[in-house]
């Protein structure tokens, strides 16, 4: 082969890689806002394609009875799930397994010597992520609304999430006449393949350096952010739209990209994304730095955090959308599991009368409030104290919706009050259902919309 033909050669195939790494044509184009505001959106059928297979939910496990013996009352060293049924934990055991060590099994996590053996540091790595899952779960609503995550929602099967990111090495040139390339034009995928800084995540979703770069003056007046700045939250930005498989006009008006009026509301989930992926790495990922073994460890020696691709993997809700916490109420709250570990209040709360107590509801909503959990502690601590005692329960309402939907709403409440004190072993026959003559609850809304418990003859 002539060498022109061979140099002729490597060129094509080379620029057939860079074409591989664009996306070609026909691509599908959807108009987001009004016409002529430049929110068109624009997906590739071929990458769709290839990503809804990868989002699909694992199946879900049948439901087990929450009565029987406790775990806690079963097993020597279980910290989080003792309020479990034996059959629940096993059932969440099984899950555990199948979403994040299929291939290994239960002894990717246990000394199969002794089960309660805290040896691995695996076990003691998922018992902390049993809770930041819970964290996720009740804390982070504004982000993950009632869909929630699981473990698999991060594992997908696997030990180590896919997507994860941890500190870059430094810049060798820093200090030499080349000068410093301020993370610069070394094409990562982190940034799109752009010449973004390409460590936005340290700033980002470890640190809280500022977002916001554009001036709200029409004059440069007072607005100290350099145009360094403004890349690296450009570089940022492309990490969000890679992460959701979405265009920037998904959260953004293209013709102002710092007013928030006039962008579209997928905005402000995404705010508060950012907030919740730098409290999971600052609070919990983070910490977890000692009982890693440095081969799960970034080159830095830092863990390896979470970033929105983590959970997003390519879909504008990971998974699409699947309820994935539903099936599976222990990693909902925090809630049962605190409210029942508690011996100490037991002895505070003692014999006599229960003062009644209001827990308050969302609006329109059903699902027991992430704040009521010291409430639900004294109300267990007076059951135990109190073994013939009985609790009352009625469920109000406020004054907007339909009658039909009020009186559903009202009942929903009641019982999820009454499903936490049975998960907490106050039995059926201690707790009266007792619907109010009227259901609404008043004209404060926040005071309308709440649950009574009371003591019941
Ligand atoms: C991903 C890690 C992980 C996997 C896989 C796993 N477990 Fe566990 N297991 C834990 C954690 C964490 C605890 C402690 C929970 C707590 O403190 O609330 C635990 C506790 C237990 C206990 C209680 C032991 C005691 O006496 O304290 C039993 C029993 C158990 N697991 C069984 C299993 C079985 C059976 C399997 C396989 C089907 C399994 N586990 C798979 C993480 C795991
Ligand atoms: C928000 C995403 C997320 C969720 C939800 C999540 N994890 Fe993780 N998990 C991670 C990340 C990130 C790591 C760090 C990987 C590393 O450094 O090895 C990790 C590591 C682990 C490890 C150590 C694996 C190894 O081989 O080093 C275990 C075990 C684990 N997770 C279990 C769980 C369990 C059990 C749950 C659910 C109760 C869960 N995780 C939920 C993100 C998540
Ligand atoms: C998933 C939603 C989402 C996507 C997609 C997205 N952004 Fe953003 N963008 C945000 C949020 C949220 C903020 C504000 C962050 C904050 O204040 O913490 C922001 C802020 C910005 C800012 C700063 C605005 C100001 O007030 O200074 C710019 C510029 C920007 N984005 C550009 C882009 C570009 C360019 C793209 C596409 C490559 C993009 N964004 C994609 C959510 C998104
Ligand atoms: C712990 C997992 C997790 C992480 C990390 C995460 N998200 Fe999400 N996100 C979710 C879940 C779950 C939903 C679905 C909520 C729902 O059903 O309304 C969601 C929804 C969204 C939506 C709304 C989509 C729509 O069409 O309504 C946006 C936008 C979004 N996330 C952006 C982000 C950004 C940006 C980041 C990173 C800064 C991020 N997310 C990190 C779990 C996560």
């Amino acid at each position: 082969m002539k060498t022109s033909t061979f140099k002729a050669l490597v060129g094509v195939a080379a620029a057939a890689l860079l074409l591989a790494g664009c996306e070609r044509p026909p691509v599908d184009s959807v108009q987001g806002g009004y016409r002529g505001t430049a929110m068109g959106l624009v997906y590739n059928p071929r990458i769709l394609e290839k990503q809804i297979p990868l989002n699909q939910p694992p199946e879900a496990l049948a439901a087990v009875p929450s009565d029987g013996p406790k775990a806690k009352d079963v097993y020597q060293n279980v910290k989080i799930l003792g309020d479990l049924s034996v059959a629940e934990f096993a059932r969440h055991m099984a899950a555990v397994t199948a979403w994040v060590a299929p291939q290994e099994g239960c002894n990717y996590c246990h000394n199969p010597a002794n089960l309660a053996d805290d040896s691995k540091y695996t076990k003691v790595v998922a018992r902390r992520m049993i809770q930041m899952t819970q964290h996720i779960n009740s804390k982070w609503k504004n982000h993950v609304a009632d869909t929630g995550v699981t473990c698999y929602t991060c594992h997908r099967g696997q030990p180590v999430p896919q997507y994860v990111w941890s500190a870059p090495a430094p810049d060798k040139n820093v200090s030499r006449l080349l000068g410093d390339r301020a993370e610069q034009n070394a094409p990562s995928p982190v940034v799109g393949l752009s010449t973004l800084p390409n460590d936005p995540f340290t700033h980002y979703l470890l640190g809280d350096s500022d977002i916001r770069v554009a001036g709200t003056t029409a004059l440069p007046t007072g607005n100290r952010h350099s145009i360094k700045q403004a890349e690296y939250t450009y570089g940022f930005m492309m990490h969000l739209s890679t992460a959701l498989g979405v265009n920037c006009t998904y959260c953004h008006n293209t013709q102002s990209f710092g007013s928030w009026e006039s962008s579209p509301p997928q905005r402000a989930t995404a705010w508060h994304g950012i907030r919740m992926s730098r409290d999971l790495n600052v609070a919990y990922m983070d910490p977890l730095q000692p009982v890693f073994p440095d081969n799960r460890k970034g080159t830095q020696g830092d863990v390896l955090k979470v970033n929105c691709q983590t959970c997003h993997q390519g879909a504008y809700k990971p998974l699409y959308g699947a309820q994935m916490a539903k099936g599976h109420p222990e990693l909902l709250a925090p809630v049962i599991a605190t409210a029942a570990a508690a011996p100490a209040a037991v002895a505070a709360a003692g014999t006599g009368n229960l003062e009644p107590v209001k827990l308050y509801f969302e609006t329109a909503k059903a699902d027991l409030p992430a704040d009521v959990g010291k409430q639900l502690e004294a109300l267990i601590a007076y059951a135990k104290a109190n073994p013939d005692a009985k609790l009352g329960i009625s469920g109000y309402h406020d004054k907007r919706g339909s009658v039909a939907a009020n009186a559903e709403l009202a009942k929903n409440r009641a019982v999820a009050v009454r499903e936490v004190l049975k998960a907490a072993g106050v039995t059926e026959d201690r707790i009266q259902m007792q619907k109010p003559v009227e259901t609404e609850g008043g004209s404060d809304d926040k005071e309308a919309r709440r649950v009574e418990v009371y003591a019941a003859k």
